[in-house]
């Protein structure tokens, strides 16, 4: 069983989170947050590079590509290697930042914080290393603020974390975020038409160091 859990997360799992991630109203939820990122930037979850389209490259100096998954980051490898901007990746976990305190200017995270093991510890490291007046942009799915939806979503949650590489459907997004220390200066959130119920309550804005 071991074994058929190993091969399925090392070999299969990449190609499911990439196919999660590629529908028609993310890509919108990308054209809206991703070019809002400026200067030295740090992407937790870069996953396949997904989102490298979406920057704009002028107000990029410099791209960190954090991803503890490295079939994904060899998956991104001809995007990288095509970028109009400079980018590094960093095969490692976001509860460990590898970078120095107040060295980034943007933290980007797009359907990441559902898989993060420890969010928390996550987004006290990004703000250790975010400058004091940097920001970070999220764009997350989370916990319905529909009672019914909300109720399913805690009914799957135990099925669905198996076969997504941990991901949690029930997270309260804006809550997480706001227990880490930062401070949400934008919000949105709804349902996004066209994608399941219990996965498509989306939270999406920006937050700032508090
Ligand atoms: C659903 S995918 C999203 C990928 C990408 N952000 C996107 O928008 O398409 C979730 C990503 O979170 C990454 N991930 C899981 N645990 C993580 C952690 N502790 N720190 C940083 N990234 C993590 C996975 O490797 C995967 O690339």
């Amino acid at each position: 069983m071991d074994a058929i859990k190993k091969f399925y997360d090392v070999h299969l799992l990449p190609y499911v989170l990439i196919c999660a991630c590629t529908n028609k109203s993310a890509k919108k939820q990308r054209e809206i947050v991703v070019p809002k990122a400026e200067g030295t930037v740090l992407e937790i979850g870069f996953g396949s590079g997904l989102n490298i389209a979406f920057y704009d490259p002028i107000k990029i100096k410099k791209l960190w590509a954090l991803d503890p998954t490295e079939k994904l980051l060899n998956l991104a490898k001809s995007k990288i290697a095509n970028s109009r901007f400079p980018i590094q990746t960093l095969n490692c976990f976001a509860e460990k930042i590898p970078l120095p305190d107040n060295s980034i200017d943007t933290a980007l995270m797009t359907y990441t914080m559902c898989s993060i093991t420890e969010p928390l510890k996550a987004n006290k490291e990004i703000k250790r290393v975010l400058r004091p007046n940097g920001k970070l942009i999220f764009c997350e799915h989370g916990i319905s603020t529909n009672e019914k939806d909300a109720r399913w979503q805690k009914k799957l949650n135990p099925y669905w974390e198996k076969i997504a590489g941990g991901c949690q459907l029930t997270r309260n997004i804006p809550k997480i975020i706001e227990s880490s220390d930062f401070k949400i200066i934008e919000l949105e959130h709804r349902h996004l038409k066209g994608t399941p119920k219990f996965a498509g309550y989306n939270y999406w804005g920006e937050a700032v160091p508090n």
